[in-house]
């Protein structure tokens, strides 16, 4: 590990988060990983700046600001300010809390758009396709689900047909593929990579960047003439990580440029490793170091939704488990990269075993054999006599861990320090310093308690970015304090603490018993969460599959039953849909809208058997109320029916 580079700056960002929705377990995600990267970086001497916010426009903030009688203004100062209240509750260490509706950030993205303009990249022509508000995403009919619905989020698309300004992404297709292969870290982790070069390689059309239909978004410059049109949300959004640095106003913070770490989620990285290298390109301005994105969390098993009611409120769990635990759980409990799972369950485990077993056990373990051996007075002077074996073990270990860091092995990063706690809890054992005191080897025994002093206080140094509150409370006990000078010192230089005096403190990870939320207390906040929105790449199926492998009990929560088609009609304006009345059993009639017209007449199909999903939330399509869905295969040579290969009784239970 090495501090050579004091000065680098270093610049983290989050996604700017929508204000349609309150903050859920997901956002906290990124925003406690983003707080650990920018925490780290200002540990070692980097000079950080960490970058979070909210994106406030585009039609589906102007929609739910509608639905809820506000102006949309007021409606984004309304959740803006829930967000950045939740981030000052948890302590996130933010440096700038853009929101888009800044007008510094409006002055920027109109000078950006000016200079693109300039350079030849936009052009105005007419759009002409489907739009999916839910995403603030255009898709060409070939994208769409059964010719209509989102491919991200399943809803319905809206058909849009406008004057609009392009971006020429086209152009840009062989930079970004020259990117990917030059620099295999721009995306990481590294597997994702393969899934945007695909996509890439698919083809890119020219992005519509204007908007005309509604007005909540940033005007154009002022020398473009042209006052019907707004920025299209996800320009004027993904600017925000130069308009912070006060692109385009007071540029002294664009020293920060380009960024180190830029963390999305999997269902925006996308848009964040296509589009925004591309804008970037556009300006003239250098790319940042790794886009970076992870997973999704589900809720004991489930994706979370706001039908299902199970969106986890991460100030609750917070609340109850502590701040600092929820954290380590967070950054701990699943391979940045990968979907992970919420529960109360897994979250008692960390705490119960890795901090408090682990990390809290040894304290407790220096204040005891402190107290009792040297009046809490320790000293590091026969360490290296004693145990250079074990320095030079943790040492080589600790000196490995920062690599894990900014390529985002987080959990790694978390295995490799407790693989020294190991270390320390295991000397104590091997050397049993009770046994050193009764055979009046003082000497040894200082050396050993005083080791263990230090190991405590070097994994405290590198744990303090991942739990300020508690770090805070150990380096008080062992008598330090966590700051560069320290980091240089036991770190980067491995040396010792020279002597201190242990401070006796309570417990810091009492043993949880019992859940301490019954789960359907658990506090649901609002969400727009559906479900994840799908990845673009049918190529990474096979690889999502592997990474969300679910249970007999989970494939169980889906009830599948045989029905009989009573009554077939077709959907007047609609090219794919047919409207069914589907007899499952026992008096029990449901309604089904399916996109099988173009495979099957109404007629045929009346008084034939089905594969039902029965249990489906109800849903609307063409306005109409659809109760379940029917099992069908569809390859390149048509969509077929799933059905029992004998006649059954209507409502019987598919296994
Ligand atoms: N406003 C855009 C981002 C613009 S950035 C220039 C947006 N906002 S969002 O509020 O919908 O989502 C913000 C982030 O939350 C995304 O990175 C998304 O992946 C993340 N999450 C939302 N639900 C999540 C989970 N259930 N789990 C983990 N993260 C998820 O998209």
């Amino acid at each position: 590990m090495s501090n050579q580079n004091s000065c680098k700056e270093i610049f983290i960002t989050t996604p700017i988060y929508y204000v349609n929705d309150v903050a859920h377990i997901g956002h906290a995600y990124t925003t406690i990983i983003a707080d650990m990267l920018a925490r780290y970086s200002r540990l070692v001497g980097y000079d950080t700046f960490f970058l979070t916010g909210t994106d406030e426009h585009g039609q589906k903030i102007e929609t739910s600001a509608k639905a809820k009688g506000k102006t949309a203004k007021e409606y984004a100062d309304e959740v803006s300010g829930k967000f950045k209240q939740l981030w000052d509750d948890f302590d996130i260490s933010y440096d700038k809390f853009i929101r888009t509706t800044n007008e510094d950030h409006k002055i920027g993205v109109q000078k950006a758009f000016e200079k693109m303009y300039q350079k030849g990249d936009i052009y105005k022509g007419n759009y002409e396709g489907n739009y999916c508000v839910g995403c603030e995403t255009f898709f060409t009919d070939a994208q769409l689900i059964e010719g209509e619905g989102c491919p991200d989020c399943g809803r319905a698309t809206s058909r849009v047909k406008e004057e609009s300004y392009f971006f020429r992404l086209s152009n840009y297709e062989d930079k970004l593929l020259k990117l990917y292969e030059q620099n295999p870290e721009f995306i990481l982790p590294k597997a994702k990579a393969k899934e945007i070069v695909n996509f890439v390689q698919g083809g890119l059309n020219d992005l519509s960047i204007s908007r005309t239909s509604f007005d909540w978004g940033i005007k154009l410059p002022k020398s473009m003439n042209d006052d019907n049109h707004v920025m299209y949300v996800w320009l004027d959004a993904l600017l925000n990580y130069i308009t912070a640095l006060g692109y385009g106003t007071d540029e002294k913070n664009m020293k920060y440029w380009p960024a180190k770490v830029q963390l999305v989620g999997k269902d925006i990285l996308r848009f964040h490793a296509i589009y925004w290298p591309a804008f970037l390109m556009s300006l003239d301005l250098p790319l940042p170091d790794h886009i970076a994105a992870h997973g999704w969390w589900t809720r004991d098993g489930q994706k979370m939704s706001k039908s299902k009611g199970n969106v986890v409120n991460p100030k609750e769990i917070a609340d109850a488990y502590g701040l600092d635990a929820f954290r380590y759980f967070m950054l701990r409990e699943v391979p940045f990269g990968q979907d992970g799972d919420f529960s109360q369950k897994a979250l008692m485990d960390r705490i119960n075993s890795d901090l408090g077993n682990d990390l809290g056990n040894l304290l407790n373990r220096i204040q005891g054999m402190s107290g009792k051996y040297f009046d809490f007075k320790i000293n590091s002077k026969d360490v290296k006599k004693y145990h250079q074996k074990e320095l030079d073990e943790i040492d080589a270990i600790l000196n490995n861990v920062e690599q894990y860091i900014f390529n985002m092995q987080l959990n790694r990063y978390l295995e490799e320090i407790w693989k020294v706690l190991t270390i320390a809890n295991k000397a104590i054992g091997d050397y049993e310093p009770w046994a050193m005191m009764k055979n009046n080897q003082e000497e040894q025994a200082m050396a050993l308690v005083a080791l263990i002093v230090n190991i405590m206080a070097k994994v405290s140094i590198l744990l303090q970015s991942v739990m300020p509150e508690k770090i805070l409370k150990i380096a008080n006990s062992l008598g330090i304090e966590i700051n560069t000078d320290l980091y240089n010192k036991l770190i980067v230089q491995k040396d010792l603490v020279d002597q201190t005096t242990i401070v006796k403190i309570d417990a810091l990870f009492p043993r949880i018993e019992q859940p301490l939320l019954p789960s359907a207390d658990i506090q649901e906040v609002e969400s727009k969460v559906e479900k994840p929105r799908k990845e673009q790449d049918k190529h990474t199926q096979d690889n999502q599959e592997e990474d969300n492998l679910i249970t007999i009990d989970q494939f169980f929560q889906t009830t599948l039953k045989v029905g009989t088609i009573i009554e077939a009609q077709e959907v007047p304006k609609s090219k794919k849909l047919l409207k069914l009345q589907v007899d499952l059993g026992e008096g029990q009639t449901k309604q089904i809208l399916a996109g099988i017209k173009e495979y099957y007449s109404a007629n045929e199909l009346i008084d034939t058997q089905v594969c039902v999903v029965a249990n489906l939330k109800p849903a609307k399509l063409m306005g109409m109320e659809s109760q379940g869905m029917l099992l069908a295969a569809k390859d390149e040579n048509g969509l077929s029916l799933l059905r029992p290969e004998s006649k059954k009784i209507a409502g019987t239970k598919i296994s």
